[in-house]
């Protein structure tokens, strides 16, 4: 057994806060410490085992002793409120990060990954003992740096799956082949790190690599046998692999919530030793289902406790408030890691700086808040912990221009950071106010300052001939039109989420796209898949064209950048989606009669992140 105060597990994620020396950070310490209270136990970002396989610059390392006194810190930090502590270590094999400088590339097989990667060399018995004495030096050098328990990820498409999967292992020798064969090198590893230490030892798997050619589940029922045999403590169920299907690896919204658990749920059965669930465990419905159907399972937490520190503090009742949903967009955290800037997220525009909350302000005002996007409900609500009185006045929906996200497939999880917003609205008695703003309702209703979160409006471009378009029309299911021919003049997010929306009813689409590419600036997962759906619905794209001439209602003229021109005929209806632009005006008639604060889309359009940042930032200094 494990031996937790609870059922809650930080998940491994990695931040990208380290220096480039791998060594633990201040940022480090400040994350976990505000994550850490009410888990049973907290699992830091994977170690690297060795300089040459980073998975990233900024990661943390376990490769030399020099690293012991920082990561004894960083279990002090975690384990003073009764936390235990695991050390996640991780042989990314081919998986290891190509940019890096220094990195080398070693696999089952010589195969690349299909996404890109480096090519790997085949493993000889030299590498393979190699391989395993990082692995023994690194759980020797967890146990002397205080960590509670060793994880060893076998999964996730990473060295020892590679080894596990018929997708991956092509040898012809006595680790590749039979399920027998594949199994074991992992296994060797396993047997040697038991052998260097007395830590409890659990193990991370992919319950299965969701594509045909990878291992499933049954292989992991067996699999997972013989660990428990080895003397394995726990088995940590994960789906995917980082190389062929990275949306289950990080549970992205984009796939159904509830597989990995339905997986770990079986492997119950199987073995007498715990099985860790985890995926898109982010609400309390979650957590009850899962206790419910389960037999009381640990719990890994892993981007639930990015977006709220206090997830599981709250969810236990030992602190007040309500939980700030994940939205499993994969956009602030992902995307913040990949590139470069470390982990973030989109609805906690406080992750890494924990400590630095917002404070009490000096002298209260009363202050307006105009425009009831996420930018200006997220100013409402930090002007309010900070003393302020405030109201909001919003002329339509609360929610804004966010209201729209939710809409294109599969996005559904998005509306959640809206019915926070309005909850925490009503929880902390901010007055909203329906209707458009005229400068005298704010000088004239004794308001000391205000906040334009006014959001921004479509920029429609100066065609020739447009008259009648559409918007954002056809993301509202009973406005979407079927068996039509549409235009989508903009090929940016918003094109390339009404063009999906569309091709599910059949319209023939069109896109046309002034840059070099479709959905610029979309997340990346999403924007895979979205792709790929557009290219299988074969979706007409022109990049690098403008549309010149809308010649009568069903035909349209378009222009390369050489000056080429071309007819489309036959269309039906255009979109227009060529961007947005600021809506401010109010700041000009308020100038110099009450300080003015802009924030969110109103200074310059831009996704949710940057919206909620901005009014963060701005409602901490008033
Ligand atoms: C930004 C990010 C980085 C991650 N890095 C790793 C990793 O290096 N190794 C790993 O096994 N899992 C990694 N994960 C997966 C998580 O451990 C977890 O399995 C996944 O996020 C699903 O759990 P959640 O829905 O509770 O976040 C990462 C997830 C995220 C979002
Ligand atoms: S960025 Fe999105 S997926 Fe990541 S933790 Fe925040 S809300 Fe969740």
């Amino acid at each position: 057994m494990l031996h937790l105060k609870n059922q809650f597990i930080f998940a491994p994620i990695k931040l990208g806060y380290s220096n480039n020396k791998g060594e633990v950070t201040d940022k480090h310490l400040i994350f976990y410490r505000a994550r850490a209270e009410h888990l049973g136990a907290v699992i830091p970002e994977p170690l690297y085992l060795d300089k040459g396989l980073r998975e990233l610059p900024t990661q943390m390392g376990i490769d030399n002793d020099d690293k012991i006194e920082g990561l004894k810190k960083l279990n002090h930090e975690i384990k003073q409120f009764g936390t235990k502590t695991i050390a996640h270590l991780n042989h990314p094999g081919r998986m290891a990060n190509p940019k890096i400088p220094g990195n080398y590339h070693v696999s089952a097989s010589d195969q690349i990954c299909e996404n890109g990667g480096a090519k790997p060399r085949s493993m000889d018995r030299a590498d393979m003992d190699y391989a395993i004495s990082l692995f023994i030096n690194a759980a020797k050098r967890a146990k002397e740096a205080n960590f509670d328990m060793i994880e060893l990820q076998f999964g996730h498409g990473y060295l020892a799956a590679q080894f596990l999967s018929p997708a991956v292992n092509q040898r012809s020798d006595e680790y590749g082949g039979s399920l027998d064969n594949r199994m074991k090198f992992p296994l060797e590893i396993f047997d040697a790190v038991v052998k260097a230490t007395d830590l409890p030892i659990i193990v991370r798997i992919s319950g299965d690599e969701m594509f045909p050619e990878g291992f499933h589940l049954e292989d992991m029922f067996t699999f997972s046998q013989e660990l428990e045999k080895q003397g394995a403590a726990a088995i940590h169920l994960t789906a995917g692999t980082a190389c062929s299907t990275p949306p289950w690896f990080f549970q992205h919204m984009f796939i159904k919530k509830g597989k990995t658990w339905e997986m770990a749920g079986q492997l119950q059965n199987k073995i007498n030793i715990p099985v860790i669930f985890v995926g898109r465990i982010n609400s309390p419905k979650d957590i009850e289902q899962i206790n419910g159907n389960y037999n009381r399972p640990y719990i890994a937490l892993g981007r639930a406790l990015v977006a709220d520190p206090e997830f599981a503090g709250k969810y236990l009742g030992k602190k007040e408030g309500r939980i700030r949903p994940c939205l499993a967009c994969a956009e602030g955290c992902l995307g913040g890691v990949k590139s470069g800037k470390g982990l973030g997220c989109v609805v906690n525009p406080q992750v890494g700086i924990e400590h630095d909350m917002p404070n009490k302000a000096d002298k209260t005002k009363h202050i307006a808040v105009v425009g009831g996007g996420l930018a200006g409900m997220q100013a409402a609500l930090t002007l309010k912990e900070r003393g302020h009185n405030v109201d909001l006045y919003e002329k339509e929906k609360l929610g804004g221009q966010f209201n729209l996200a939710w809409l294109p497939p599969k996005k559904d999880s998005l509306k959640e950071i809206v019915d926070y917003y309005k909850l925490e609205l009503k929880s902390q008695n901010i007055k909203t106010i329906h209707k458009k703003v005229t400068p005298e309702d704010i000088t004239g209703n004794g308001y000391q300052e205000v906040v334009l979160a006014t959001g921004a409006e479509p920029a429609v471009p100066p065609i020739k001939g447009l008259k009648t378009y559409y918007w954002s029309e056809f993301l509202h299911d009973e406005n979407l039109p079927e068996d039509k021919s549409v235009l989508v003049i903009g090929g940016g997010l918003i094109g390339a989420e009404i063009s999906s929306k569309l091709v599910d009813k059949n319209n023939k689409v069109t896109i046309v796209e002034m840059l070099d590419e479709v959905a610029r600036g979309m997340e990346m997962i999403e924007r895979k898949f979205t792709l790929a759906k557009l290219k299988k619905h074969d979706v007409e794209m022109f990049v690098n064209h403008k549309v010149t001439e809308i010649i009568n209602d069903h035909q349209v003229l378009i222009e390369d950048k050489a000056g080429n021109t071309k007819t489309l005929n036959k269309i039906d209806k255009i979109v227009i989606a060529t961007g947005m632009k600021s809506v401010n005006e109010l700041q000009y008639d308020l100038q110099g009669k009450i300080p003015v604060h802009i924030v969110g889309d109103a200074i310059k359009p831009a996704k949710a992140r940057e919206a909620i940042l901005t009014a963060f930032n701005a409602a901490k200094s008033i």
